[in-house]
């Protein structure tokens, strides 16, 4: 993964502003994900690092660009590059992320660089419904899965993708492996959101239905909630929870057993994704599926 920073640093040193390097510097290094999935697909060669610098460039980018809107300030434990330079510089270096990222893409073979970029398409799509679907509470499963699919899975699935392209193996298998790992990757994701504190999640628990996010869990409660229960969660949407209103989610959550049902959710994912690339036994991508939906929550 040093590799990849490193292919980073110097494309982005060839834009020769420091500002780029000083604010890129105060970003923590993610798991890099995509990455992995794609180097376990094709193997490590010079040019799948440099495909893997671009995906890491682009995602940082969505990041920074996702933080701004949700006026996060916290990421990965550390302030945001939004609160630490303010919006206007974080907008900035996010396009500029993007930029690079599409110029050195536009040197990899044309199949990829449309697969990527149309990916890219769909992840903004994503945020657009993220943020649309954030203005009420939102009852709907079939659009909270629509939703994170553009939001999370699309690029996770592109990246798997881009592997099979440039090792010459089944798109569509490999495709279909990301695509489902993404799902149970945001689904694990936001139950984290309820199940962990502060000092896991590097920024405050119960913070997605404060920012208007009603992730699966949310969903189900909904779903098998009385008349009376219905009306209360919908009165805890969006606000700044107290320690007792936090406490009766947190029972409502156990009593009715939802984050189970989303576990086993994401769990299905995690399946489908397996049951795709079954046939190739490549261990790590198996790995991958295992540790994420196979953990205490
Ligand atoms: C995090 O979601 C956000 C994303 C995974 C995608 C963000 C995408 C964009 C901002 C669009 C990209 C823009 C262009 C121009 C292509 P989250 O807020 O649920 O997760 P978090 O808790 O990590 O913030
Ligand atoms: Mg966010």
């Amino acid at each position: 993964m040093q590799e990849i920073d490193n292919i980073i640093q110097t494309y982005l040193k060839e834009l020769s502003y420091e500002p780029i390097l000083t604010m890129l510097a105060k970003t923590s290094s993610g798991k890099k994900l995509r990455s992995k999935l794609l180097l376990s697909i094709a193997g490590e060669s010079k040019e799948a690092y440099n495909l893997c610098a671009i995906i890491e460039l682009i995602h940082l980018a969505s990041l920074l660009h996702d933080d701004i809107i949700d006026e996060s300030d916290l990421r990965r434990g550390a302030k945001s590059i939004n609160a630490e330079f303010g919006a206007k510089n974080a907008l900035m270096l996010g396009d500029i992320l993007y930029s690079k990222a599409f110029y050195e893409l536009s040197k990899q073979e044309k199949n990829i660089a449309q697969n990527l970029s149309n990916a890219v398409c769909k992840l903004a799509i994503g945020e657009l419904m993220d943020v649309d679907l954030s203005k009420k509470f939102n009852e709907n499963k079939d659009a909270y899965l629509t939703m994170i699919y553009h939001k999370t899975a699309v690029l996770i699935e592109a990246s798997a993708k881009c592997g099979a392209m440039l090792a010459k193996l089944d798109e569509e298998a490999f495709g279909a492996y990301g695509k489902n790992l993404g799902l149970a990757f945001q689904i694990v994701d936001d139950v984290l959101d309820i199940t962990s504190d502060e000092a896991t999640l590097g920024k405050p628990s119960l913070s997605d239905f404060k920012e208007g996010k009603t992730t699966l869990a949310y969903i189900y409660l909904y779903e098998i909630s009385n008349e009376n229960d219905k009306e209360k969660l919908k009165n805890l949407f969006k606000k700044d929870l107290n320690e007792e209103e936090k406490a009766w989610l947190k029972q409502q959550f156990t009593e009715k057993n939802v984050i189970e049902k989303s576990i086993i959710e994401a769990k299905r994912y995690g399946n489908l994704s397996l049951e795709a690339i079954k046939k190739y036994k490549n261990e790590k991508l198996e790995t991958i599926v295992k540790a994420l939906i196979d953990r205490n929550f």
